[in-house]
């Protein structure tokens, strides 16, 4: 039985892996060592039913060498500390990463194995022993649109983004939800009266939404009742990073050896936890609809394909109906004006599962069943 190192269970990501991991029994395949940045010394937790031991120090390199699997949730920094100290130290272990740090390295392979199960395979004969979690954006398209892509239907993609705050980690979803709450109570009174002005209360929300009244230490402006079309640092060419990513890690994941090209814009809005996609899709040619919506149906266990129809698309393919669980719908599918090759379609998928940490739980299985 393998030994894995958890790193990073603690947070939002991780608390999503243990969940996932005790409810698949994966505790039962493995022998786990639970580590911690802070709190070394102290009990560790218990999951899937075994004992967790004592916490050991996530920064003791002769404690992680004794490993046979890291698995980290513990964020970008950690992994750029810790892991060239360990590879350094001969480790030849298997690094499983949730952070963004290794992914676009030559040795490490970006994780999603339902899209590329066979680049894995590869990775893993030709020695590969870095395995990372790709972007939440790139991950859900891929897990929604992978049967046009495995077809090699795709000339290009554009896409619009619709971003939850879970994205930009826990304290953005209480920022969220605390100015979503001061907003209501702002004008709660006044909503309570069916007579009350409603552009009196919109003209309210919105003195109180500039009045620097809200936290906005996360996002650095208000999202509740608003939008931000910037999500993560700025690039010189006008990109922001997370746009960037579109394209460098999706033709990553599908080891392309032409480039397809993805770009577009990247918005955070008021969700919790499901990031949304608008996608103007090129095809290579004219396919029928009812072709393309069996080859995405037929590429996954989690796609589902949403008629495009006004009353199911509002019940299935919103983030309230998405969230908590592994289905990446897809709909909105229809031919756009600009011709026969032009589609579009729309997907939702949870942004911690499928988007963080169910292909982190799918690599540990790949490697210890
Ligand atoms: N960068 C993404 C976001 C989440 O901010 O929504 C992590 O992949």
């Amino acid at each position: 039985m393998k030994t894995v190192g958890l790193v990073g269970w603690r947070g939002m990501v991780g608390s999503v892996l243990m969940q996932r991991m005790s409810e698949e029994r994966d505790f039962d395949a493995i022998r786990p060592v639970f580590f911690s940045t802070s709190q070394h010394g102290s009990a560790a937790p218990s999951f899937g039913g075994q004992s967790g031991g004592t916490l050991q120090d996530a920064y003791d390199i002769d404690a992680l060498k004794a490993l046979d699997i890291i698995i980290t949730c513990q964020g970008g920094d950690y992994t750029t500390e810790v892991y060239p100290k360990l590879r350094s130290a001969g480790w030849q272990g298997y690094w499983i990463d949730a952070a963004s740090t290794l992914r676009m390295k030559d040795d490490a392979i970006i994780i999603l194995d339902p899209v590329n199960h066979q680049v894995i395979r590869e990775g893993l004969d030709r020695g590969i022993k870095t395995y990372v979690g790709g972007n939440c954006t790139v991950s859900l398209m891929l897990m929604s649109l992978g049967g046009l892509f495995a077809q090699d239907a795709v000339e290009w993609a554009s896409v619009a983004t619709y971003q939850a705050a879970s994205g930009g980690g826990a304290r953005h979803m209480r920022e969220l939800l605390m100015q979503m709450g001061l907003l209501h109570n702002g004008v709660a009174e006044a909503l309570q009266s069916p007579s009350s002005a409603i552009l009196d209360i919109e003209r309210k929300v919105t003195e109180m939404s500039r009045s620097g009244v809200l936290p906005t230490d996360n996002f650095g402006v208000p999202l509740a009742g608003s939008l931000i079309p910037w999500i993560d640092k700025q690039l010189e060419n006008g990109q922001s990073r997370e746009e960037w990513k579109g394209q460098a890690e999706t033709n990553k994941i599908l080891a392309t050896r032409n480039i397809i090209p993805v770009d577009g814009l990247c918005v955070r809005v008021g969700a919790l936890r499901c990031h949304s996609q608008a996608f103007t899709l090129k095809l290579k040619k004219d396919i029928p609809l009812a072709d393309i919506e069996q080859m995405l149906a037929g590429h996954n266990d989690w796609v589902k394909v949403v008629p495009n129809d006004r009353e199911v698309t509002m019940r299935e393919l919103t983030p309230a109906a998405v969230t908590g669980t592994l289905a990446t719908p897809v709909g909105r599918l229809r031919k756009l004006n600009m011709g026969p090759e032009y589609l579009s379609a729309f997907t939702v998928g949870d942004q911690l599962l499928w988007g963080a940490a169910e292909p982190l739980r799918r690599m540990l299985r790949l490697l210890v069943d």
